[in-house]
């Protein structure tokens, strides 16, 4: 086991609470569409914080319930695909703010995965010895890419952060699994700024053109909003958390059945159902909090860690699997003791 373990959590929602009820008053939707299709009641969404302010606000707490002093932090790292700024990082603004002054940071990019990539690298730089602790901090602004005129994407999303201190001193990480299939990345998309410069001549040299091949999928795709292909993405989910559970807990040599808590990305609560239905445990075992937040990206899990800290179901010693997925495509799982 990898002595990176979960040693402080927090994590950070903004005020405005956006009910179903006030989705249906945007666009032709439903309560009762969505709490059948998703689970989803209501969402957080931004008054205005940015997403640095949403992540140092839930590094602090996590960093004050780890008991750890920032200057002994070695890495920050961040996930976010809504950041306030291209550069700096994320992971440089959120050090800066918690005194994390001994550290270097970075960004990882992996979309709702993110989280759970960080973590896994996390413990491999805590257990090549290059660093003690580590502060991970996932944080989403992503209304900012919802277009709030499409009633299929717009019900689902949630803005929030959430943090956590890994380190040596309690549980740790007993095995990991992270894959990537960039093949399937066209049915989760969203789009960056266009190239524009004075020089530009539009004749380009590439004979083939230069379009990604997403615009197959979405012959629109000329702005910065969401695109989903939510059937394909949902049986891409389930497929993907499943894998990534069955892989952890063979690596480790433990039954699926022996893990106490299921910490999955909170996208859907019928992927949690159908996950749980393929891997044989009961839903009690799995954390859900889809219902008040929406999907969070990559900040659903480090809140639903924080969540569980603050009701008393983060307990020493029991076995975890944090399982995420999203666009790339990627996906991954961490098993570990709490
Ligand atoms: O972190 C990112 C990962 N994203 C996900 O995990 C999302 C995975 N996918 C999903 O969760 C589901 O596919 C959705 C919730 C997005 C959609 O549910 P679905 O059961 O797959 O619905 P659908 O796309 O097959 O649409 C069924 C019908 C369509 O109408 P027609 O063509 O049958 O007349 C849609 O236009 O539901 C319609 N529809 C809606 N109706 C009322 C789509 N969105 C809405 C809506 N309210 N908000």
């Amino acid at each position: 086991m990898i002595e990176a373990g979960i040693l402080g959590t927090g994590s950070y929602l903004p005020d405005v609470v956006v009910t179903n009820q006030d989705m249906s008053g945007i666009v032709e939707t439903s309560d009762e569409w969505i709490t059948t299709r998703t689970g989803i009641s209501e969402r957080r969404l931004s008054s205005g914080e940015p997403t640095w302010f949403m992540g140092a606000v839930a590094a602090r707490r996590a960093i004050a319930a780890s008991g750890v002093d920032p200057k002994s932090i070695g890495l920050v790292l961040a996930t976010t695909g809504t950041p306030d700024y291209f550069f700096p990082s994320l992971a440089c603004i959120v050090q800066a703010e918690v005194g994390a002054d001994d550290a270097f940071a970075f960004d990882v990019g992996a979309a709702c995965s993110g989280f759970v990539y960080a973590y896994d690298i996390a413990s491999k730089y805590i257990a090549s010895g290059a660093v003690k602790y580590v502060l991970i901090v996932s944080a989403e602004n992503i209304s900012k890419l919802t277009n709030y005129a499409d009633r299929s994407t717009c019900i689902l999303f949630g803005d929030g952060a959430g943090a956590v201190v890994v380190g040596p001193g309690r549980g740790g990480v007993h095995s990991s699994y992270l894959r990537s299939d960039g093949k399937g990345g066209d049915v989760l998309v969203c789009r960056a700024l266009p190239i524009s410069h004075p020089f530009l001549d539009g004749t380009g040299r590439n004979p083939e053109g230069w379009d990604s091949g997403f615009q197959d999928r979405f012959p629109d795709l000329d702005d910065n909003y969401i695109r989903m292909d939510g059937q394909e993405v949902y049986k891409f989910a389930v497929r993907a958390v499943v894998e990534s559970t069955q892989a952890v807990c063979a690596e480790a040599g433990i039954a699926v059945s022996e893990v106490d808590h299921f910490v999955m990305h909170q996208a859907n609560m019928r992927i949690l159902e159908a996950a749980a239905r393929r891997l044989g445990v009961g839903m009690d075992r799995f954390v859900v909090h889809i219902g008040e937040m929406g999907n969070a990206s990559s900040a659903s899990i480090p809140i639903c860690l924080d969540n569980m800290a603050r009701d008393g179901r983060m307990k020493p010693g029991d076995k975890a699997v944090l399982a995420g997925f999203g666009a790339g495509l990627t996906y991954g799982a961490m098993l570990v003791t709490l």
